[in-house]
């Protein structure tokens, strides 16, 4: 653990340090991430469309995540490693969220878990079972079908106020971080001034304590459309296809491999070779 941010690093910074949280889904994303400096490294449900090619958050399992999560925490040297607690592993019971929190620590090596919605038995349960836990408020992918789509939440004043006390008992419940997605900035602001604890937005704003993308849309690798908030740092889908193309030129037009990609051949080895195909 030495070096590493710990929770109270995490829980310091409210009001006077942005935090940076970025995505992984693997162990280069991780060690980029972590090397580059960022606070927090989220192996999030979002690895679902970035990683494996679903529609939305809601097949991905346990299993994927402490998967990917491992491989995460082979690449985090720095950051706090959260996890994700995926779709079905905390709805049904305080008893199953404990149970399944445990295992992305135990075997995925989290540092702490993440789960989304109002969930305040929850996470205090997680909490007590010695696992920090983090909220998630606004829009919560993994209840796409009640909410009907990826809208912007918080829209009415009774939804805001609703998402004020819903954020306030998370905190009272002892959530460290909450993590605000896509709701208008005075929405973002309200939440953020009515906590104790600080608030990572994705689309809410530039009042909240920090923010967090998801690693592909920040690095333009994954398909457009992006959501509204996303900026792209660098377009490495592009870079990544013209490496390929490249590659492909090369091996096609026989550029690759010159002379010196070659391990040498030993002394005699070519005329010895060449005697036996002349004996055939
Ligand atoms: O799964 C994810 O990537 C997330 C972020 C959007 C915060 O939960």
């Amino acid at each position: 653990m030495e070096g590493t941010i710990r929770i109270s690093d995490i829980t310091a910074t409210k009001r006077s340090r942005r935090l940076v949280m970025v995505t992984a889904t693997d162990e280069p994303s991780a060690r980029l991430a972590d090397r580059a400096g960022v606070d927090i490294v989220l192996v999030g449900d979002s690895l679902a469309m970035a990683a494996l090619g679903r529609r939305d958050t809601l097949s991905v399992t346990m299993e994927e995540m402490i998967h990917h999560t491992r491989a995460a925490a082979a690449g985090t040297r720095r950051a706090l490693l959260v996890a994700d607690m995926p779709f079905g592993s905390y709805q049904t019971s305080v008893a199953d969220a404990v149970r399944n929190a445990c295992r992305l620590v135990a075997e995925g090596g989290a540092h702490a878990v993440k789960l989304e919605g109002p969930r305040p038995a929850e996470v205090a349960a997680i909490t007590a079972a010695g696992i920090p836990a983090v909220g998630h408020l606004g829009l919560t992918p993994q209840s796409l079908h009640r909410i009907g789509g990826y809208r912007v939440q918080g829209r009415e004043i009774d939804q805001a106020l609703a998402l004020v006390e819903q954020a306030r008992a998370l905190d009272r419940a002892g959530a460290f971080l909450l993590v605000v997605e896509a709701v208008p900035p005075a929405v973002g602001a309200a939440v953020t001034r009515s906590v104790t604890i600080p608030t990572v937005g994705i689309g809410a704003g530039p009042a909240c304590d920090g923010q967090v993308l998801v690693f592909a849309d920040l690095l333009g690798l994954s398909e457009p459309p992006a959501p509204r908030f996303v900026r792209r740092y660098a377009d490495l889908a592009a870079t990544v296809r013209d490496a390929l193309e490249r590659f492909g030129r090369d091996v096609r037009e026989a550029r690759y491999p010159g002379d010196d990609e070659c391990y040498p051949d030993p002394p005699g080895l070519t005329e010895r070779l060449a005697s036996l195909q002349e004996a055939d």
